[in-house]
Formats: structure tokens, C-alpha cells, sequence
């Protein structure tokens, strides 16, 4: 299979929805994605973030079709009301679960349910969004899900009953732990899926390593600074920018021979054009799926079901 990032085929006619999209990966696969002709929705929770990033693609895209909706992942109202504008919609055939605290606050901090902060936005708010989009997602036929994992899920534990950091916080288990937790829900969703027949699949993608330094300048989306740009250009051996980051989730989103529960990302590991990878092999385990289903379930407080009557 191969996949050229430069040549993407035409995604006409197809509506994608991304969390997190004002900036980094989500900036540039939004802007991919419409340069390839589909319908994107960037999801943000600022709405001056989210006017200079249309604004930007606008301005690099001729012809985008452009928008964006306000969502706050961390918080399950705006997720609510999100989920209630997409579901008027006549179709979405992507929605990409890719907004996150990449850089954890030092202390623990929670969200207005109690939930750890980086869990809540990295994993819950993408499951509630999931939960509350699959009627839409399942009238659109060869939906995906496309969930934004990451290399830091080879690098930690997954202690199941301690996902909330309540007494062993620190930034980095907070950040290893929910993107782990991501990758479980893409993996056990996809199998959910193939069960319930609805047609909806789901894929699991990471990025590599992509800094912003070693990213194009974009008014208003990307502006590093030159003492940023000279550091991550240190490391230009293994990083790339944030705009080939996003190639493995374009890919994922769009390419026709792209099949659910598969997991891309960079062919050099950290860097380069997307290819299958192994994932780490707890976040392909169905019964750590089923136990974190349960918890997401619960710690959102939404029940997501699916079931072969799913419309
Ligand atoms: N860069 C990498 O090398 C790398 C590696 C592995 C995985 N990833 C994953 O890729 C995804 C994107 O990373 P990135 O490097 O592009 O990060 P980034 O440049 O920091 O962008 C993160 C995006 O998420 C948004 N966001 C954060 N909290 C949010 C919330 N509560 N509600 C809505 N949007 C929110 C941010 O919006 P604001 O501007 O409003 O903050 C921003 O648009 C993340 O899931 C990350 O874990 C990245």
C-alpha cells in the first residue's frame, strides 16, 4: 500500500470534524484535509484561535470549505452542546479525536466532574464526543474515528485502577497514562463496531515526534520563536514538523485502502511518511479495553452502546 502525504486523494464531498484544530497537528491536518477538497469543521475553545485558523487555511487554501465550532473537550456541557450542532448535520464521515494537553500542568488538577484535567480532555471528552456522534457517524456510510495516540504509550504502565492519579500524579504519568488510554478506547471501539455491524470503523494513529520549531510559520496558528526554532532544529535528526505529524491521521482519515483497528505512523518512528506501526501491545488488549470502557463510562458519566440497531 503505498501513500503519497504530498498526493492525497480527493476527499470531495466528505465532512470532517477535528478536536484541537486551531493549532499543531490539528491545524495541519484541517488544512490537508481541505486542501483535498473534503468539508472541515475545526473544533476549538477559542473563538479568536479558531478565526485565525480558518482565516489561515482560507488564506492557503483556495476554495477551503472551511468552519468552526466551539468545543472545550475538558468540559462535558460543551461537549453536549457540540455534539447537538453536529448531530443536525446530514453527514460526518470523520471526526478526529486529536485535541490535548501536551504539556500537563506540574500539579494535579481536575475538571468540573472531578476527573484529572489531562485525562478528561485527552480521553473523556473525546469518549463522551464519540458516545454522543455515532448516530450521525453511522448514517454516513465508511465512517471513521480516527484517535491520536502516541509513542509515549511503549514508555509506561497502564495501572487501571489508578488512572486518576489521585495519589502518584506527576505530568508525565498524567500525559503517557491517557494517551495509552486513548489508543485502548480506538482499539476497543473498532472491535465494538465491527460487532455491532454498523459500518463506522475506528483507527488508531500517532505522530511521531513533531515540535512547532521545525514547523512552517503560519500567521496567527504557528509563530515559534527564534531561540524555539534553533532548538528544535537541534534535534532535526529525529523530530519533524507539525505539519508531517499530521500526515498519519490524514491518511487514516482518507485513504481508501485504510482499514479499522489499524494503527499508523511515521515509517522512520519518530519522523516520515505514515505507514502501519505496532502499537503497544496493552492497548490492543480486549480485556483491558472492556475494564476501560466501564471506567470511561463512568468517569463521564455516558453510556455508549453499541448495538447492530444503531441507525
Ligand atoms: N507533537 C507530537 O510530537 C505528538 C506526539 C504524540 C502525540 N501527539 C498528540 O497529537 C495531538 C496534537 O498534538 P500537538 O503537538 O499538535 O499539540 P498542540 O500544538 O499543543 O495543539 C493541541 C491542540 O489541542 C487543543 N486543546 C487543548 N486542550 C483543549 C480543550 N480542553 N478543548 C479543546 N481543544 C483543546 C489546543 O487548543 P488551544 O490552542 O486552545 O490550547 C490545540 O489546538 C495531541 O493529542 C497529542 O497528544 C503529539
Amino acid at each position: 500500500m503505498s501513500w503519497d502525504p504530498r498526493a492525497l486523494p480527493h476527499a470531495v464531498g466528505k465532512t470532517v470534524m477535528i478536536t484541537g484544530a486551531n493549532a499543531g497537528i490539528g491545524y495541519f491536518a484541517s488544512e490537508q484535509l481541505a486542501a483535498a477538497g473534503a468539508h472541515v469543521i475545526l473544533g476549538c475553545r477559542s473563538p479568536e484561535r479558531a478565526e485565525a485558523a480558518v482565516a489561515a487555511i482560507r488564506r492557503r487554501v483556495p476554495g477551503a470549505i472551511v468552519e468552526a465550532t466551539p468545543i472545550d473537550v475538558s468540559d462535558p456541557r460543551s461537549v453536549t452542546q457540540a455534539a447537538e450542532t453536529l448531530l443536525e448535520r446530514d453527514r460526518l464521515d470523520v471526526l478526529m479525536l486529536n485535541a490535548g494537553i501536551v504539556h500537563p500542568p506540574a500539579t494535579r488538577a481536575t475538571d468540573a466532574r472531578g476527573n484529572e484535567l489531562v485525562l478528561s480532555t485527552n480521553v473523556i471528552g473525546h469518549f463522551q464526543l464519540a458516545a454522543l456522534t455515532m448516530p450521525l457517524l453511522a448514517r454516513s456510510a465508511g465512517a471513521r474515528v480516527v484517535s491520536l495516540g502516541s509513542l509515549a504509550t511503549l514508555l509506561s504502565r497502564f495501572p487501571l485502577d489508578g488512572l486518576q492519579l489521585e495519589k502518584s500524579y506527576t505530568s508525565w504519568t498524567a500525559y503517557a497514562q491517557s494517551k495509552i488510554a486513548l489508543q485502548v478506547f480506538g482499539f476497543e471501539l473498532d472491535r465494538r463496531l465491527r460487532a455491532s455491524g454498523t459500518g463506522v470503523s475506528s483507527l488508531v494513529v500517532h505522530p511521531g515526534y513533531s515540535t512547532s520549531g521545525r514547523t512552517p510559520g503560519i500567521r496567527g496558528v504557528n509563530h515559534p520563536s527564534r531561540a524555539k526554532r534553533f532548538a528544535d532544529n537541534l534535534q532535526a535528526a529525529w523530530t519533524q514538523g507539525k505539519d508531517r505529524g499530521a500526515w498519519s491521521a490524514v491518511r487514516a482519515a482518507i485513504d481508501p485502502d485504510a482499514a479499522g483497528g489499524q494503527f499508523y505512523g511515521p515509517r522512520f518512528v519518530t519522523k516520515g511518511e505514515p505507514a502501519l506501526a505496532p502499537a503497544a501491545p496493552t492497548t490492543r488488549s480486549p480485556r483491558v479495553g472492556a475494564r476501560l470502557w466501564t471506567l470511561l463510562e463512568e468517569y463521564s458519566g455516558q453510556t455508549f452502546e453499541l448495538s447492530s440497531r444503531t441507525p
